[in-house]
């Protein structure tokens, strides 16, 4: 049997992703990025981001299909992110989705952007989970992002996945951008504070480890208000506050340091809460998703921790962890084989979709 083809459209921040999928195998994964147009601001400006999709959303659409060799006439159904992301970007891709709904006549899908960053791994064969199309039955997933920090437990990708933890105020990403115009480098910080950490100690500045304190954490028989929960805003003061402390005593502010005690400061909490979630919750497979998952700190202290604890851990190739189109295409495709009823066209978009 044939599996259906399905077109995917993401949105939701900077990227502009066309993905295309028959069933779990890969077809065309474009992504077109306004990032170098958010640097001069050190983060993303929605109303830029809305107009370059606009402005990219046609062409990168028409990538898509030449590279997939097909044509939009063969495509069996839309799926489109309708949220959580930024409204105005959101709705970019939304109404391109509705669009070719209407013209095509095909059926169309609204996606949760964060279900999607756990079913792209189907499309990675390297993780071996794609051949029998199906997900580890015990699947935590850690989503760590410019827009969201997260820990989830996937029972089905189709209408079981749960929230076990999230960042109570700004994302993992989105602290990394911060901390590095702090430190005088460019958007995205991400990237940049992973080189610069590599030459620092980690061990230099000890940095808050915010949510673990035991009122938050509590225990696993009487879990505190914030067991599995993030908080990264605290932690920006307590860099900023020491880099004003050392300009102020005329003392040369050691980036390198700073840096490496940043990042070993953000990952150490989050690998240790998605690995305590996951023995808690009886998880067995842990997947990581999202930009930061590039980051090479996180890597290996994921990979320490998850096989000391004997979790298998599952990271997809990095140009699917970030956002694209084919993780989008991945869940409708998912959605269509469930036999899922398609959403209609009258669904707005959601920036703060649950
Ligand atoms: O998933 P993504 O491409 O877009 C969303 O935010 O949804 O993630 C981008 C984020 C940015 O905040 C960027 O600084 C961060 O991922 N990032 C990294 C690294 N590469 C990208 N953070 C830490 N280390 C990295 N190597
Ligand atoms: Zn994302």
């Amino acid at each position: 049997m044939n599996e259906p083809l399905i077109l995917g459209i993401e949105s939701s921040c900077d990227e502009t992703g066309v993905g295309i999928v028959r069933g779990t195998t890969l077809l065309a994964n474009t992504v077109s990025s306004s990032m170098q147009e958010h640097v001069r601001f050190g983060g993303v400006i929605p109303e830029i981001a809305s107009r370059a999709h606009l402005e990219t959303i046609v062409p990168t659409l028409n990538e898509a299909l030449e590279t997939a060799e097909v044509s939009l006439e063969e495509i069996e159904a839309i799926a489109v992110t309708a949220g959580p992301g930024l409204a105005g970007a959101l709705m970019v891709g939304v109404c391109a989705a509705k669009a070719l709904s209407i013209a095509t006549g095909k059926p169309l899908y609204a996606i949760n952007h964060l279900v999607a960053h756990v079913g792209v791994a189907l499309l990675d064969s390297s993780l071996g989970i794609s051949a029998g199309e199906q997900l580890p039955e015990r699947l935590g997933a850690l989503l760590v992002s410019g827009g969201h920090t997260e820990i989830l437990r996937v029972r089905s990708l189709t209408d079981n996945v749960e929230l076990l933890g999230a960042t109570i105020d700004d994302a993992a990403g989105e602290a990394f951008d911060k901390i590095a115009r702090i430190l005088g480098l460019n958007y995205p910080g991400g990237p940049a504070i992973d080189r610069l950490a590599k030459t620092g100690d980690r061990a230099a500045v000890k940095f808050p480890r915010a949510l673990t304190a035991p009122k938050y954490l509590g225990s696993a028989e009487a879990p505190g208000p914030h067991r599995y929960d993030f908080s990264f805003s605290g932690l920006k003061t307590a860099v900023v506050r020491k880099v004003e402390q050392l300009e102020a005593a005329g003392e040369p502010v050691p980036t390198a340091d700073i840096a490496a005690s940043f990042q070993e400061a953000v990952l150490d909490v989050i690998t240790a809460k998605a690995v305590l979630a996951c023995q808690e919750q009886g998880l067995d497979t842990l997947l990581l998703g999202g930009g930061v998952a590039a980051n090479s700190r996180l890597r290996e202290l994921l990979a320490e921790r998850t096989e000391r604890a004997g979790i298998k851990l599952l990271v997809p190739a990095i140009s699917l962890c970030t956002d694209n189109g084919a993780m989008v295409a991945a869940l409708g495709s998912q959605l269509v084989a469930a036999g899922a009823a398609p959403s209609g066209i009258d669904f707005a978009p959601d920036s703060s979709l649950p």
